[in-house]
């Protein structure tokens, strides 16, 4: 595919957002989080979609929110952990870019969700170590099968991260 596009997916507090930035900056490309992006079309927080509007609302605009990126180039995009869900989601990740699957244990994704100021509406519970292992088995193969390329975050700092997708997606 000649548009140059990186697409970031994993589960929620994996990084995709921070690595995405670094990975973009480095590679002298466009950086775009698809939350964000919802989140300046909606007006109101991805949290206050769900609470107001419901998960069902969000699915919808996020999937609206991917067709705006069919022409897209040069871009390391940041999804939201969840976009994987759809089977034509998955199709259009894969038309955008090269999808690269950030892959995470349960601890360590509990441990940078304690460490990270957005809120997870999914995630908004005391402990929620048993709701993240439970999604994590629900998602991990549609994970594995959109993705092209799958890096491990667990333990790893930011640039080795960046390091380690920049050298898998050059071939
Ligand atoms: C979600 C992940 C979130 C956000 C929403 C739902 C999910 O994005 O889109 O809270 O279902 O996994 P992050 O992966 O950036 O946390």
């Amino acid at each position: 595919m000649g548009n140059n596009n990186i697409v970031l997916v994993g589960f929620m507090a994996t990084g995709k957002t921070t690595i995405g930035k670094m990975l973009a900056e480095t590679l002298d490309l466009d950086f775009i989080d698809m939350d964000q992006l919802i989140e300046e079309i909606e007006g109101i927080t991805v949290n206050n979609i769900f609470t107001l509007n419901g998960e069902a609302y969000f699915r919808e605009k996020e999937h609206e929110a991917l067709d705006l990126f069919r022409k897209s180039e040069n871009k390391v995009i940041s999804t939201g952990g969840g976009i994987i869900i759809s089977a034509d989601n998955r199709r259009k990740l894969r038309d955008i870019g090269k999808v690269v699957y950030l892959e995470s244990s349960p601890q360590w994704i509990l441990t940078n969700l304690n460490r990270s100021e957005t809120i997870r509406p999914l995630l908004n519970e005391t402990n929620p170590i048993d709701k993240i292992i439970e999604l994590l088995d629900k998602r991990r193969k549609y994970y594995e099968e959109v993705a092209e390329f799958k890096v491990v975050v667990d333990g790893k700092s930011l640039s080795e991260i960046v390091n380690n997708i920049i050298s898998i997606i050059r071939p």
